[in-house]
């Protein structure tokens, strides 16, 4: 009898501070971050051709997302402040770091993948959203690696990093080596920020079933449907133009916006340079309940602030947008919609058809850590290895095939006796596979083989 024996290595590694999840990631079988469903009426997509969504990449970027090993002293995580159950933004007006709290509002992580501009930040001074992942981190008051004022430096966190078993396996698996950079931190925290994504609304109901926007949808209400009209139809026709900013079907905003005449700042001040606002999916969930304040000082608690703000926006200020101006004499006026109760409150009911369900609760984007702040990877087979036989005699062989981590080095391993095990070296291919072919044993006396995954 011929046998494999499969086994389950978890290496266990524990973080500070406890997580919700059940601390295990597949990584010979990963969740599928790539290759997920976007509705054919999506075209917009800020993925550069150097750094497509990869499952593991994905993996990976989730892990660095919620470990809060990523701050100075242990503390914050990026869901600190993104919070999934929230919309991956944060219910405070300013949100806490490890040194004081942010000057703006958490911005949803929401189809963040999903338009033209491809500039991040409320004032668009991350280049690339590869580009803004790292900010955070390099931030004295978020998570304190800035190399400034006493602060570590990026260089002590990627040694941080480098200490952790599970890393070196994630960064091999990911990228084929288990070297730790910030180009590689970048690159896996984006994918994952692009793979999440939110289509599961009652405004993708909708347009899934007609030829565009601009056609009543048969699933929204007469309210729905007349608030849909209003945000998509300028102020020339009765609706409000939001449209013009705001682009459906995907919701980004034009990267030619300037800004909105919100010019407040958290705590006193002025802030004339806000020209980005996350997509306007999911400013409230399928029930709701808004996200957070609204705007980049979260100085807007509902919608029917947001709505009465461009209705009769307060003032021009330095930069605003020349669509919420109108002309007058001495110069531009502030934007007056004239919209009625009735029509306020049918802009804010299409508002709310654009927030989705699987975006707060899907497991692929949650918190990996289990409640004991500990992460177990799975990075042996749990399906049997498949073995075959060829040749007679002396020179007969045996290939043993299975799947596993690309580019982590295994050990297979057999044995005659479970006493004395004899272990040949062999490193997963690109796809996963490892494959081995030995002497087959010319005893006729049982032989076991099992893979092994041996740190250094
Ligand atoms: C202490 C709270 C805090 C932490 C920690 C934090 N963020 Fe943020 N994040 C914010 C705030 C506040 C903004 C808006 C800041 C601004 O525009 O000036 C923001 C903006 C962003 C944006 C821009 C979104 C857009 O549409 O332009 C991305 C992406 C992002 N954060 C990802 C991350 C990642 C990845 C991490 C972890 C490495 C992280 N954040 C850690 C608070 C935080
Ligand atoms: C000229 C471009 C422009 C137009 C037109 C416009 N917006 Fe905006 N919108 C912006 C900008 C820029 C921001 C970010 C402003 C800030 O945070 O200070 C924003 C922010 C928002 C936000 C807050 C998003 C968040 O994540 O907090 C909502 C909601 C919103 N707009 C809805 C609307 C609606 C509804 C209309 C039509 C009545 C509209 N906008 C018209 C440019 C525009």
């Amino acid at each position: 009898m011929k046998l494999i024996v499969p086994l389950l290595l978890a290496a266990q590694v524990a973080a500070p501070v406890a997580g919700a999840g059940d601390g295990i990631i597949d990584l010979v079988d990963p969740d599928r971050y790539a290759g997920q469903a976007v509705p054919d009426y999506i075209t917009r997509d800020n993925t550069p051709a150097a750094n497509p969504i990869t499952d593991r990449g994905a993996t990976l970027g989730r892990v660095l997302f919620h470990d809060r090993r990523l701050s100075v002293d242990g503390t914050i995580s990026c869901s600190s402040c993104h919070q999934q159950e929230h919309g991956f933004s944060d219910p405070a007006t300013a949100s806490s770091g490890v040194a004081g709290t942010t000057g703006r509002h958490s911005m949803r992580l929401v189809n963040a993948r999903f338009g033209t501009e491809r500039r991040f930040f409320w004032d668009e001074r991350a280049a690339t959203l590869e580009d803004q992942t790292t900010r955070p981190i390099r931030d004295h008051v978020e998570m304190g690696f800035s190399g400034a004022d006493g602060d570590p430096g990026f260089a002590d966190l990627v040694d941080r990093l480098a200490a952790h078993e599970e890393y070196h396996v994630l960064f091999t698996a990911v990228f084929g080596d288990g070297g730790i950079s910030e180009e590689r931190i970048q690159d896996a925290l984006a994918q994952f920020v692009r793979s999440i994504q939110s289509f599961d609304s009652k405004y993708d109901a909708g347009r899934g079933q007609v030829a565009g926007d601009a056609v009543p949808f048969p699933n929204f209400t007469a309210m729905e449907n007349a608030g849909k009209r209003i945000f998509l139809d300028p102020p020339p026709q009765g609706g409000a133009g939001c449209a013009g900013c705001h682009r459906p079907p995907e919701f980004d905003i034009d990267p030619n916006s300037g800004n909105n005449g919100v010019a407040g700042a958290i705590g006193g001040g002025s802030d004339f340079t806000v020209t980005r606002a996350p997509s306007l999916r999911d400013l409230t969930d399928a029930a709701g309940n808004p996200n957070g304040g609204f705007m980049h000082d979260g100085a807007f608690l509902t919608l029917g602030q947001v709505v009465a703000h461009y209705n009769a926006i307060p003032a021009v200020v330095p930069g605003i947008d020349n669509r919420l101006t109108r002309p007058g004499p001495g110069g531009p006026q502030p934007q007056r919609l004239n919209l009625d109760a009735g029509e306020r409150a049918s802009l804010v009911a299409f508002l709310e058809t654009l927030g989705g369900s699987s975006l707060y609760t899907d497991p692929k984007w949650s918190d990996p850590f289990d409640d004991a702040g500990v992460i177990s990877l799975v990075v042996l087979p749990t399906d049997n290895i498949a073995m075959s036989f060829s040749g007679s005699g002396e020179s007969r062989t045996v290939t043993l095939v299975g799947s596993a981590v690309p580019h982590v080095d295994y050990r297979f391993q057999s044995t005659h006796d479970f006493v004395e095990w004899s272990s040949h070296a062999v490193t997963a291919d690109a796809d996963g596979e490892v494959r081995l072919t030995l002497p087959a044993p010319a005893s006729e006396a049982a032989c076991y083989y099992r893979l092994a995954y041996v740190t250094d």
